[in-house]
């Protein structure tokens, strides 16, 4: 009997695919196309205390095997989807989801987490401190230091699982210097990677930037990033206590692509640039072509090889 199910911090989870934060999911129009389609669980648009409008626009492009954007953390702010999850959780107990926070500032960060800790909210939050959009506010991730300040703060009084969503790390000292940083938490996932950061497109016909934030720079998805995602995934999967559970996101467009982030460590699957360009249907072809991967290698469930990546003698 083949399953695409998983496990993170407990809470079991029917399929491994589910949206990445930030395509899809910024009104309930778009959660509850989520909720209704073959997708293991959701996360929300990550939010802000306030609703934010955004960057201006044009503020995302296409490029060959890529998407590109500076959105700027455009969302509803938090009582808009804490609202969502607390009456889905009503509807649907024993759910779990995710509900993205990205204040821009620690502050931020933390009123929103003790009015969730204050809440009757019991899924996952996924704390992104990996935005490479707004402007003035470099991503916290790559700062070990604030980064381990944060943690601190937030594990000081939060008592709901939560887990955190990293930039990609280009070198082996950052893989290693993160994770000694991210072990000292009781952290239930790692969410690798946001977009690549700061990429520049050209058009050379109007001699200009393709993106009017920033200048032009613009965070990098799509199948571009995929070989940097997958590096992510089993690096930190490699250096991370095995009770923190490693989601994988970036370049998954199809199974092969799904089976690859599992086999580097991933135990649940974001799907970001493909869910935005095809909608709801991508859960179903992408479950169906990993499905028939493992039938093909004699695989029925995802722990068979997940974390199985062999190296060359
Ligand atoms: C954005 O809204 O700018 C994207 C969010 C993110 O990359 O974390």
């Amino acid at each position: 009997m083949l399953s695409l199910a998983t496990e993170i911090a407990g809470r079991y989870f029917a399929s491994c695919l589910m949206n990445a934060a930030g395509i899809r999911c910024q009104s309930r129009r778009d959660l509850d196309a989520l909720v209704q389609s073959s997708a293991g669980a959701y996360v929300t648009k990550s939010a802000t205390p306030a609703p934010r409008s955004g960057n201006p626009a044009p503020r995302m492009a296409t490029f060959p095997n890529g998407s590109f954007n500076s959105m700027g953390l455009p969302n509803n702010g938090l009582a808009y989807y804490l609202d969502y999850v607390l009456a889905d959780e009503q509807k649907r107990p024993g759910k779990t989801n995710f509900l993205s926070l990205a204040g821009t500032s620690l502050a931020d960060n933390l009123a929103m987490l003790h009015q969730i800790n204050d809440s009757a909210y019991t899924g996952f939050v996924e704390l992104n401190l990996s935005c490479p959009n707004v402007p003035g506010h470099p991503q916290t991730g790559y700062d070990f230091e604030a980064t381990r300040q944060t943690l601190e703060a937030v594990f000081d009084f939060y008592q709901k699982p939560l887990g955190v969503k990293l930039p990609p790390y280009f070198d082996l000292a950052h893989f290693d210097a993160i994770a000694a940083v991210l072990n000292q938490f009781p952290l239930s996932f790692v969410t690798t990677i946001n977009s690549v950061g700061n990429g520049l497109l050209v058009n050379v016909e109007t001699e200009t930037v393709v993106i009017k934030p920033k200048g032009g720079f613009g965070g990098i998805g799509g199948a571009s990033v995929k070989p940097t995602a997958l590096a992510n995934v089993r690096a930190l999967s490699q250096r991370l206590n095995p009770a923190i559970a490693v989601i994988g996101v970036g370049g998954i467009m199809s199974g092969k692509d799904a089976f690859e982030h599992i086999l580097c460590g991933a135990s649940m699957l974001q799907i970001g640039t493909q869910f935005g360009y095809e909608g709801v249907a991508v859960f179903e072809r992408i479950a169906k072509e990993l499905g028939d991967i493992m039938l093909l290698k004699g695989y029925s469930s995802i722990d068979d090889f997940r974390g199985k990546l062999k190296t060359l003698a």
